[in-house]
């Protein structure tokens, strides 16, 4: 490791309560959440330090950041070190120009990088071993180099922070959605409740609760979701328990990938697993179980399984024109997710088991 002697005392005026040990802290902070200490090599910042080098004709150049007890070489350009101390003293406060102990004799010439808020997030130093003369258009090249840098940081920080925004954006959206379609639900309750046809009031809680399924779908949108994608063994546990109290009977998640599914899938995984539940729950009577799985061919593998008397003779799922609005829905929503459906014997020797296969979104 090198070592960086500070040679000139920061001269901050505006100290913070706590002093210099507040004003490193506060230092450490802000450079924190540029998330660049300790990250791997890039191009754009080599491109930098490439050229600073070719701009002094020097061996060297370093785009260092300062970290709590080493500066961190984002770029080395000409050095293999990757990082140097700071120096004896953390709570020093950070200085320019740096000084490197191994070059005393030589040359050094560098620029303090700073945050908008002016703290010092590190600097970028061209070194050769001989000692030379710089001239002012060399150090003016040198800043806007470091400019770049720093532009370049507060570019992702505020692409960042717009990613974060629009995620809390769209989960808002997403809270609003449901808490709407749980309103709808409980109107069509209160609907089934004013009718006096049996077959209405079924018809009328059927659609409730296909409202409701929309809802939780949503609220899994509204809680787990990040950057458009959904943990889908959480979703759909959380599914299960709320459909095993709604249906009534036990629907248990056995085995799911932990994999993060796009939120343009996870809507209709939900549907179809809310209509084969249901339907397990309805026409076979017994425990259901759902598993999820992603396969090496790059496709996803939803089951529902139950443990009932099987499929009617000639039942056809892939071909629902002669069943229910169910069959139909799930229909609808596999080719949605562009992929197949198949039924098939439960391997435990009773009952069914519905397989939807998707490709990988
Ligand atoms: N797990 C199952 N076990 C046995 N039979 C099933 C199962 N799933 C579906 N079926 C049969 O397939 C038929 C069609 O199902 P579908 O979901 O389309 O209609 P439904 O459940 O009768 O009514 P709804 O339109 O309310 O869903 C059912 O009526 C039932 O006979
Ligand atoms: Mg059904």
């Amino acid at each position: 490791m090198l070592h960086l002697v500070p040679t000139q005392l920061d001269a901050r005026a505006d100290l913070p309560p706590g002093g210099r040990a507040g004003l490193e802290a506060a230092r450490l902070a802000a450079i924190e959440q540029y998330r660049i200490l300790d990250t791997a090599p890039e191009p754009a910042f080599d491109r930098i330090t490439a050229l600073a080098a070719d701009l002094f004709n020097a061996p060297i150049a370093i785009l260092g950041f300062i970290g709590a007890e080493h500066v961190f070489f984002k770029s080395h350009h000409g050095l293999d070190a990757t990082q140097a101390c700071r120096g004896e003293d953390p709570a020093a406060p950070v200085m320019m120009p740096w000084l490197r102990a191994e070059f005393t004799n030589g040359f050094h010439a560098g620029i303090p990088l700073h945050d908008p808020d002016g703290y010092e997030l590190g600097m970028l130093c061209v070194i050769d071993r001989r000692s030379r003369q710089v001239d002012e258009q060399q150090v003016r090249q040198l800043r806007a180099l470091g400019g770049i840098a720093t532009d370049l940081l507060a570019m992702r920080l505020a692409a960042r922070r717009a990613l974060a925004q629009a995620e809390i954006t769209a989960s808002e959206v997403d809270h609003r959605a449901m808490n709407s379609l749980q309103f709808v639900a409980s109107l069509l309750q209160l609907q089934s409740r004013a009718s006096e046809s049996p077959e209405v009031v079924q018809q009328l809680r059927a659609a409730a609760d296909r409202v409701l399924s929309v809802a939780r779908v949503h609220r899994s949108f509204s809680t787990q979701e990040t950057a458009g994608r959904v943990p889908i063994a959480a979703h759909l546990r959380r599914l299960c328990e709320e459909l095993s109290s709604s249906v009534g009977g036990e629907i248990r998640l056995e085995g799911a990938d932990e994999v993060d599914v796009p939120k343009a899938q996870v809507l209709p995984i939900g549907l179809i697993v809310n209509e084969l539940a249901t339907n397990a729950r309805k026409h076979a009577g017994s425990p259901v179980t759902i598993t999820f799985h992603r396969r090496a061919e790059g496709a996803y593998e939803l089951c529902v399984l139950d443990e009932g008397p099987g499929l009617p003779a000639g039942f056809d799922a892939a071909a629902p024109s002669g069943l229910g609005l169910g069959m139909k829905v799930v229909n609808a929503l596999v080719a949605q997710l562009q992929g197949t459906l198949t039924t098939h014997a439960n391997p435990i020797g009773r009952g069914s088991c519905f397989k939807v296969t998707f490709p990988v979104g």
